[in-house]
């Protein structure tokens, strides 16, 4: 698969699985690319880019691997501080001979960074304290031409957010996961701190076929200016991101 290949979603899910070492992770990675929307809306607003990406709390790296399926040619740099994690992406890495970055982190401790910044799924894994911190951290290091795009569960009363609560602990349980849910933010916990750093921010459902109580949060530099937009009501007009949301949902809608 290369930028010019047509990009079919099962074929880039194989071709990344395929180059797992364990069939365990082969077969995570292929399922996990293969019903999860949160990479295809990632891609939609990213490919096109050749600004650098900082994806924080990355996992195995499928994300990386996944936008270089999918054309993305700009620089990359994975943080985790899940060891084996990181050690397996990096191995991946060194023998597809991609310039793909994989570093042992915590994202309490972010490295100097502009460019587009993605946090998929880490967030509940905080304190909240440490949310707003890396939010705002994350903020700072996305470029006047960047984006920064969350996906992560949001805090609710319906039984989306219960299922995933449940599924949570069993990810826990199994060891898949080396830290509990710590704390599962409001939309507005997530909002408030990218509005205060002077981004647009929209916020929008992102379930796929999923029962999961996932949100698509994109937001970019607008003409707020840091602090002036920190008390905006959720309801509140949408500001440029929009266009860019509006990719991404239309991404996640192409089967
Ligand atoms: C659900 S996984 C998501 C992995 C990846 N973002 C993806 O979507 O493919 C959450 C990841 O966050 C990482 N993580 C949790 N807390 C972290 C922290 N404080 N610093 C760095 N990584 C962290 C975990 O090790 C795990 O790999």
């Amino acid at each position: 698969m290369s930028a010019e290949t047509p990009a079919n979603p099962r074929a880039v899910a194989r071709a990344v699985a395929a180059r797992f070492r364990w069939p365990w992770q082969r077969d995570y990675a292929r399922a996990k690319l293969s019903w999860d929307p949160a990479y295809a809306a990632v891609a939609g607003v990213l490919s096109e880019s050749d600004v650098a990406v900082l994806d924080i709390g990355c996992g195995l790296g499928l994300l990386g691997f996944y936008l270089r399926e999918r054309g993305y040619k700009g620089a990359y740099l994975g943080v985790d501080f899940d060891a084996p994690k990181i050690a397996e992406a990096q191995r991946i890495a060194r023998i597809a001979g991609m310039d793909l970055v994989f570093v042992d982190g915590d994202a309490r401790a972010l490295p100097e960074f502009s460019g587009h910044v993605v946090l998929l799924d880490l967030l509940h894994y905080l304190q909240s304290t440490d949310q707003q911190m890396l939010l705002r951290e994350a903020a700072a290091r996305v470029a006047e031409s960047g984006v920064l795009i969350a996906r992560n569960v949001l805090r609710a009363s319906g039984w989306r957010f219960h299922v995933t609560v449940l599924q949570e602990r069993f990810i826990h349980a199994v060891r898949w996961m080396r830290s509990p849910p710590l704390h599962y933010p409001l939309r507005d916990e997530i909002e408030a701190p990218l509005r205060a750093s002077g981004l647009d921010v929209d916020v929008r459902p992102l379930w796929g076929n999923t029962p999961f109580n996932s949100f698509l949060i994109v937001a970019r530099r607008g003409s707020r200016t840091p602090q002036e937009g920190g008390g905006l009501h959720p309801d509140a007009p949408r500001g440029t991101s929009r266009t860019i949301a509006d990719e991404a949902a239309a991404t996640c809608r192409t089967p």
